[in-house]
């Protein structure tokens, strides 16, 4: 097939016909291991963590193995990243009165957890990197910015040092949200290892998982107790029993504790993690070579290459029609997955990941009946704050014209090259006008 060949869309053969895989890089990688561990736990009849007849030990397991990668004292399992992040902010003491500032290229968990917390979110814009801009943040800061969450959106950090830097200066507590950027590092220091909070997720998309599951991680004692306390019900534990008499430690527990059945799947899954992201970025990487310098298209900025998780390949193009035409064009040579799975995107298909998508934050829908905590006294700061498109100039431009592609954790030579073959021959037609 020549790249001057018919467009799929408009009648031509396309370039391939089977699906290319699903996404969930950390599926396609499931197998003895994963199996091994979950039938000791069955066998052992001790999925609970904290006591059981025959502990096999799989969420202490996997919390040791997180500190030693990461160099971080604390490691807590817990049972989605959602509840990480819910756990985060009540351990750091964010609540009314505060701002979090958050990018507007994020998920929705990284909003409802800070509201839940009592605290109000402040929308940051991205830069080339996707993720959150040091220049917006410096210019958002308020008397009222208690803390930073920096979101390593789609596989890659962005520029996490210049932010940490300015939440030293500027006395911020940082959290990194980890959750789509397992294994990925910057200049050589890994993810998670720069906030006083970092939270990781299992979910099913992401590069390690056990269906659900999420892990948070830090160096401070008094964080770590009280993050402990909140994730279970609210005290500590000795000998796996609830403590209350600890009085600096009585506190009210969201219930999410991760048992021992994602924990072992967890632990077997984080010694491929390395295996995981090098094939993905290694493919990844391949295919971006391959088009960089096609007129008309551009990627995303990525600081270290050879830190990038690989996941997503995110591609710019010069206006939103071109963007549309093309994914649309992609899809007709083949280069989607599955039904039901993602794949090939217009990013404004990315749903909730967009700060405008989140119809509740652009409503200010409340956590309780009577709206709080946009209603609670302490918050009248945010009265002005706008959270409707608009408000965030980078991100709306990105979101309407750029592309994203997932790549697969366990892609064929000869998926590689028709991916490849794709975006060459859908350039040809669709940006000769460009
Ligand atoms: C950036 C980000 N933060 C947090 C989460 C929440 O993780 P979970 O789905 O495990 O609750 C996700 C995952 O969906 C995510 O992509």
């Amino acid at each position: 097939m020549r790249t001057t060949d018919k467009l799929a869309l408009d009648g031509g053969s396309p370039v391939r016909t089977s699906p290319l895989p699903w996404e969930l890089p950390g599926a396609h990688w499931m197998g003895e291991e994963e199996l091994d561990n979950v039938i000791r736990v069955v066998r052992a009849r001790s999925p609970f963590r904290y006591y059981g007849p025959d502990l096999q030990h799989m969420a202490d397991k996997l919390e040791s193995e997180y500190c030693r990668r990461l160099g971080r004292s604390y490691a807590l399992a817990v049972s989605s990243g959602t509840a990480a992040l819910n756990v985060a902010w009540a351990a750091l003491g964010i609540g009314p009165g505060d701002e979090v500032l958050i990018p507007g290229y994020l998920w929705v968990s990284c909003i409802g957890s800070v509201l839940r917390s009592g605290a109000i979110p402040r929308l940051v814009d991205i830069d080339g990197t996707f993720c959150m801009s040091p220049a917006d943040l410096k210019a958002k800061i308020t008397q009222n910015s208690r803390a930073v969450l920096f979101v390593h959106m789609s596989g890659a950090p962005g520029h996490i040092d210049q932010v940490a830097e300015i939440c030293r200066d500027k006395g911020l507590r940082l959290v990194e949200d980890c959750a789509q950027a397992n294994g990925a590092s910057l200049n050589g220091r890994q993810v998670g290892t720069f906030g006083d909070v970092a939270i990781f997720s299992f979910q099913l998309n992401k590069n390690i998982s056990s269906g659900e599951g999420g892990m948070l991680v830090c160096d401070d004692l008094a964080v770590y107790r009280r993050a402990f306390a909140v994730h279970d019900l609210g005290y500590p534990r000795t000998a796996g029993r609830l403590d209350t008499t600890d009085e600096s430690c009585q506190l009210w527990g969201v219930g999410a504790r991760m048992g021992e059945l994602p924990a072992a799947m967890a632990l077997a899954q984080l010694a491929k993690l390395d295996s995981i992201t090098s094939s993905m970025r290694s493919a990844k990487w391949k295919i971006r070579r391959q088009l960089e310098g096609i007129r008309g298209l551009d990627f995303r900025e990525i600081v270290d290459p050879s830190g990038d998780s690989g996941c997503f390949l995110i591609t710019l193009y010069p206006d939103r029609e071109t963007a549309v035409r093309f994914v649309q064009a992609l899809r007709a040579e083949g280069i989607q997955g599955p039904p039901g799975s993602l794949v090939c995107l217009h990013m404004e298909e990315w749903g909730l990941h967009w700060y405008f998508n989140n119809v509740s934050l652009v409503r200010r829908r409340g956590v309780c009946p009577d709206g709080w905590p946009w209603t609670a006294p302490a918050n009248a700061f945010a009265k002005e704050y706008l959270y409707g498109r608009g408000a965030l100039p980078c991100c709306d431009d990105f979101a309407s014209r750029a592309a994203l592609l997932t790549i697969g954790s366990r892609l064929e030579d000869r998926d590689v090259d028709d991916i490849i073959q794709a975006f060459q021959k859908v350039a040809v037609h669709v940006l000769k006008k460009v």
